[in-house]
């Protein structure tokens, strides 16, 4: 293979691990480089608040803030606005309020009041606890000048330590602090993953980074699967769309055993490294930005890593089929019939819906040779989702509602919210080839995401499935934790609904 050097990383990726730990001390009480509390409407200012100078401009709208100095430290006081509406997303926004501003102020700890206007003391300190991991990503491991060069807020080593106060029972909290905790710190290796360029990030890259993970747990085992293998097992899909690459794609299983007792957890996700399109060859304005079509790959790796960590009573059989989708003299042609891994022949009349092609192969793997008895796929399929439900809520197509509704739950508690789209048999006549059993893009553009999803279940053997088209919001959503850029999402989601089942 021609070589090519990549580019050179002038520092170790900066995901350092944020300390947590509750406490029953009061706020005044307590030491921290910055101290934090949220004032929902009508609540009254505690008095050590209102001796500190410039305590007038303290305001309960919802966002506003307010950064009171002393002899004693640093005290921020945010608007938590109406108590009613002091939901988890909000307080994740607001954690990662307080967290812009600890860095701008060079905060290493920082103190939490845990708010009283919120209800639920897990699902507030949850929420604390993930706004604050989130907002401290960064991605400058490429830029040659350092950033305590650079000075100010970049330069910030982030937050080190966080302290929730005022906790009634510090004990009862502690499990929820820990899941909270690994869970966003897997999403943000996932953000780093995303953020990493296609020369970098490979496709034997991403499968060198779940094989440490075998290496690091005992629970966890990995299997890579290089071209050849790919194409003597019959995995059509991953094989055509793999073939225009030098680049070998790869094709992943990640086995967690954890000891359950119930069905086995299955987990795909789409890792193309970079969708160029293929000799369907997209435009060239906004290319660059098919360097996350892996984002659901990578997601699935780091939420497995995350299981382990937390131990999760549960077995999982995790595949990532890894590949760049390239336009060459041996790429895949419109027009091609392939046949996939289950043995249903495809006729690939656009090479840019190669997500649906990888998937397929995948989906049958996880579920045949791994023996997945309930399966989840993430996935940024679709452009089409985007012009449905922009970044606010993933789609998701199930083919079981029980299954849909369980993984619908655990998204919204993640605040990864997702919205089912259908699955009807009118739709599944647009996925009928002419000549080949079915056809892996539509004629006419009807239904996109939903064309994407019935295509997917062709190849599930019919267990219960949910697929979470992820393209609105993998990147760019806005939020003020991951703000415009890489998101991780599905990672919490994942875990959730991992220890959920778990039980
Ligand atoms: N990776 C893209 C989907 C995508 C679009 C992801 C925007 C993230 C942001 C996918 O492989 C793709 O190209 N889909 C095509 C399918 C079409 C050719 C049927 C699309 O959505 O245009
Ligand atoms: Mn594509
Ligand atoms: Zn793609």
């Amino acid at each position: 293979m021609v070589g090519r050097a990549p580019p050179r990383a002038q520092r170790a990726s900066r995901l350092a691990a944020v300390r947590v730990e509750a406490t029953q001390a009061t706020l005044s009480d307590v030491s921290a480089d910055l101290r934090v509390l949220a004032l929902a409407d009508g609540e009254e200012t505690p008095a050590w608040v209102g001796q500190l100078p410039g305590s007038g401009d303290v305001r309960t709208a919802f966002r506003k803030r307010a950064l009171l100095r002393s002899p004693e430290g640093r005290t921020l006081v945010l608007g938590a606005g109406s108590a009613d509406d002091l939901d988890a997303e909000r307080l994740r926004v607001l954690a990662a309020l307080a967290a812009r501003e600890a860095r701008e102020v060079n905060a290493r700890s920082v103190a939490w009041a845990l708010p009283a206007a919120a209800d639920d003391p897990r699902a507030t300190a949850a929420a604390l606890v993930e706004g604050t991991v989130l907002a401290g990503f960064r991605f400058d491991r490429f830029k040659t000048r350092a950033p305590s060069e650079a000075g100010g807020a970049a330069g910030s080593p982030g937050i080190e330590a966080l302290l929730l106060t005022d906790v009634a029972e510090p004990d009862a909290l502690s499990a929820t602090l820990r899941a909270s905790r690994v869970a966003a710190e897997a999403a943000n290796r996932t953000r780093e993953l995303q953020s990493l360029p296609a020369n970098v990030l490979t496709p034997t890259a991403l499968a060198d980074r779940a094989r440490e993970l075998a290496v690091e747990f005992e629970t966890v085992n990995v299997d890579v699967l290089g071209r050849e293998a790919i194409v003597e097992r019959g995995m059509g899909g991953l094989a055509a769309v793999s073939s225009g690459s030098e680049q070998e794609p790869r094709l992943i299983s990640i086995r967690y055993s954890g000891r359950g007792s119930g069905d086995v957890l299955g987990l795909v996700g789409k890792a193309v490294t970079f969708d160029s399109g293929g000799i369907s060859i997209k435009p060239s304005a906004g290319m660059h930005e098919m360097k996350m079509d892996m984002s659901g790959g990578a997601a699935v790796i780091e939420s497995v890593a995350a299981m382990a960590e937390l131990g999760l009573e549960l077995d999982v059989a995790a595949v990532v089929p890894a590949t760049e989708n390239m336009p060459s003299g041996t790429s895949m042609r419109p027009g091609d019939i392939i046949t996939q891994l289950n043995g249903k022949t495809v006729e690939v009349n656009n090479t840019d819906a190669e997500g649906r092609l990888i998937l397929a192969d995948a989906l049958t793997w996880c579920v045949r040779e791994l023996g997945a008895a309930l399966v989840v796929d993430l996935a940024t399929l679709t452009g089409a989702v985007l012009v449905a439900l922009g970044s606010t809520y993933s789609a998701l197509i199930s083919n079981d509602d029980d299954w849909a509704s369980r993984v619908t739950e655990a998204a919204d508690a993640a605040g990864e919210l997702v919205w089912r789209l259908p699955l009807h048999p009118e739709y599944k006549e647009l996925t009928r080839g002419k000549v080949a059993d079915l056809t892996n893009s539509a004629a006419k553009r009807k239904a996109g995401t939903i064309y994407a999803g019935s295509f997917l279940e062709e190849f599930v053997d019919a267990v219960p499935w949910a697929h979470i088209d992820i393209a609105g919001t993998a990147w760019d959503t806005g939020r003020e934790y991951v703000g415009d850029g890489p998101t991780g999402v599905g990672v919490r989601t994942l875990v959730r609904l991992a220890a959920e089942l778990a039980g």
